[in-house]
């Protein structure tokens, strides 16, 4: 029987079809809360290694399937691997998060190559063949990248800020210079989704965190025309690509964004309003979402109270349960446990 033969919940979601327990998997779903992860991470040695060392990125990648049965992988990597694609400096330091070297300037910004050298990336492809040969075959593969906004917010000030100011001056300051950046990270990240495919991703994920920081005029500018251009560049080589948009913090410019971009399914954030959600969103496309990962931390009735809120919300429609961002890592894996069962025991 071929693999095809069996269905995958996740993939039924995003073509179309509603299921009555919604699929179910977790952004940031392998990491620090799961001791096998720290384990294999202490001897990785630093994060980039991690990323780059197939084995080793294919098996985090397993373990939170192992643990839990969650419908869909994430491959193990990191948006900003398309940087150091590009030539940039890229640098994890431990306990602070990225650093990279800041392209604050039009004259830095000028010396950017407009095409990232995937063969720095053969890693990513090599993990996701891994995966793809030991996921059950009801389990989706899920490849990802960065949305160009997000991603250069953190090559522009070099590390992330509570509000990306750099960016956002830079491109108030210098669009055209701005613009080059947005350029190269679209170009890169079509090739990168691409090749992503065809080692084996059954669906991709663009990964917009930091879009809602954005006023709605350089919001259609920076994050949603970019995204589109991602999901045009994509499907014209891959018609059938189930693509996934997050533009977190959205909020009421949601619907533009799902009508603009040509996305299969969105997922939102754990302050979107349900009502909007539904009839101007979930209407249109699959939602994914949105359990706030502060009620997964706290447990017991608040978190039941929890589920059951995003289950009322958008079972009724096409929905695939994640967290409103990624789980933190002092979740406690019984809280994840206690989401799991009630999702699963849910009768829609
Ligand atoms: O979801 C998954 O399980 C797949 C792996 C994944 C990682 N990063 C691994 C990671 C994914 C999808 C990402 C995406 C990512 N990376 C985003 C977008 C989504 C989001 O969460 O907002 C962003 C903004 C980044 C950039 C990044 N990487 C930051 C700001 C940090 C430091 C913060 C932190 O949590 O430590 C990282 C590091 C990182 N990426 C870790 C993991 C598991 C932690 C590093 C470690 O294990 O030491």
């Amino acid at each position: 029987m071929s693999e095809t033969a069996v269905n995958k919940p996740f993939i039924d979601v995003l073509a179309g079809q509603r299921q009555s327990v919604p699929p179910i998997w977790m952004m940031r779903q392998a990491g620090r809360y799961l001791p096998e992860y720290r384990e294999v991470r202490a001897k990785a040695g630093g994060f980039l290694d991690l990323c780059f060392n197939p084995e080793l990125a294919a098996e985090v990648t397993l373990q939170p399937i192992r643990r839990f049965g969650f419908d869909a992988a994430i491959i193990f990597s990191d948006i900003l691997v398309i940087p150091h694609a590009l030539g940039r400096s890229v640098r994890f330091e431990v306990g602070e998060g990225p650093r990279l070297d800041p392209l604050d300037t039009p004259d830095k910004i000028a010396t950017l190559s407009g095409q990232a050298d995937l063969s720095k990336l053969e890693a990513v492809f090599e993990a996701l063949r891994r995966v793809r040969g030991e996921l059950p075959p009801s389990t989706a593969l899920i490849g990802f990248c960065g949305a160009p906004w997000t991603v250069a917010t953190y090559m522009v000030a070099g590390q992330g800020t509570p509000d990306q100011a750099p960016a956002r001056l830079l491109a108030y300051r210098h669009p055209q210079a701005f613009s080059k950046i947005i350029d190269a990270l679209v170009d890169s990240s079509i090739a990168y989704l691409l090749k992503q495919l065809d080692a084996g991703a059954d669906a991709l994920q663009i990964f917009d965190t930091w879009a809602g920081v954005l006023s709605p005029r350089e919001f259609a500018r920076w994050s949603v025309a970019p995204t589109k251009r991602i999901v045009e560049g994509v499907r014209k080589a891959r018609p059938d690509a189930k693509i996934i948009g997050f533009p977190r913090g959205a909020g009421a410019l949601l619907p533009g964004f799902v009508a603009e971009t040509g996305i299969d399914a969105v997922s939102i954030d754990w302050t979107a309003e349900p009502g909007l959600v539904r009839e101007r969103v979930q209407s249109k496309v699959a939602v994914q979402g949105n359990l706030d990962p502060l009620a997964l931390i706290t447990g017991g009735a608040a978190l039941d109270q929890a589920v059951d809120d995003v289950l009322a919300s958008y079972s009724s429609g096409r929905h695939i349960f994640n967290l409103g961002h990624g789980i933190l890592p002092e979740t406690p894996i019984a809280h994840v446990e206690q989401m799991l069962a009630r999702v699963r025991a849910f009768k829609g």
